[in-house]
């Protein structure tokens, strides 16, 4: 099933209950939210506050990306203030293992994040401990950025790596995804779609997922 995953990013911060009920009309089924430290990347977003406040707004499950060095420190707090899935960078984290397992151990879902510079060897061994992989199609920290090429056929060797192993481990694919290319990476093997300036960059965010899902249905 292909997900698409609205990143709040791209929205109106004086608004974010009303974009995200936009979304939701839309067909969306989870709400990307991007956490930067200023640290790992060059840009400061949202913290655990907003996320609080996002768990009472909508039922939709938090997606919360952690662009944080350290993350493991940081991680069950993401998952207590209430978010459903926590992606952590593996070029962030020397305890991959451990955060993931901390992760799934408050119950949410565990996500590696992984930069397009990043070889997927480095995820190999954690990949048992993670629900899935979020596949970085930028380098994090800004929105509206263009899709980096190379990430298609990286999202094909992924999707390879996973299935060798038997592992059911879903792959989210994040930055520069729009109507043009979002079949292609579906094609390529992946199933949640992060869409920031796509979804909201039109002013119309129920219509922005509406058509992205239309264009990611066109890969069969
Ligand atoms: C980038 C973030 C993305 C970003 C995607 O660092 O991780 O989630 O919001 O935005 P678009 O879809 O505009 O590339
Ligand atoms: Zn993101």
């Amino acid at each position: 099933m292909v997900e698409i995953a609205p990143s709040i990013l791209s929205a109106d911060f004086t608004r974010l209950g009303e974009e995200i009920a936009a979304v939701e009309r839309g067909g969306a089924t989870l709400v990307h939210c991007d956490v930067m430290d200023g640290h790992f990347v060059p840009n400061l977003t949202i913290g655990l506050p907003v996320i609080k406040s996002l768990k009472r707004a909508t039922r939709l499950p938090l997606d919360a990306h952690l662009m944080i060095s350290e993350p493991g420190r940081y991680a069950e707090q993401f998952v207590e203030a209430g978010a459903g899935m926590v992606s952590v960078h593996v070029e962030a984290d020397p305890h991959l293992n451990r955060t993931l397992v901390a992760i799934r151990g408050k119950g949410a879902l565990s996500g590696i994040a992984i930069n397009p510079a990043t070889p997927l060897v480095a995820l190999e061994e954690a990949l048992p401990y993670a629900d899935f992989v979020l596949l970085m199609s930028v380098n994090p920290g800004f929105g509206g950025q263009k899709f980096v090429p190379t990430s298609l056929d990286k999202v094909r060797r992924l999707r390879r790596m996973i299935d060798e192993r038997g592992l059911k481990t879903r792959i989210e694919i994040d930055g520069g995804i729009d109507r043009t290319n979002v079949a292609e990476v579906v094609a390529a093997g992946a199933e949640i779609i992060v869409a920031g300036t796509a979804v909201f960059g039109g002013g119309d965010p129920t219509a922005g997922v509406r058509e992205l899902r239309e264009a990611a249905m066109q890969w069969v």
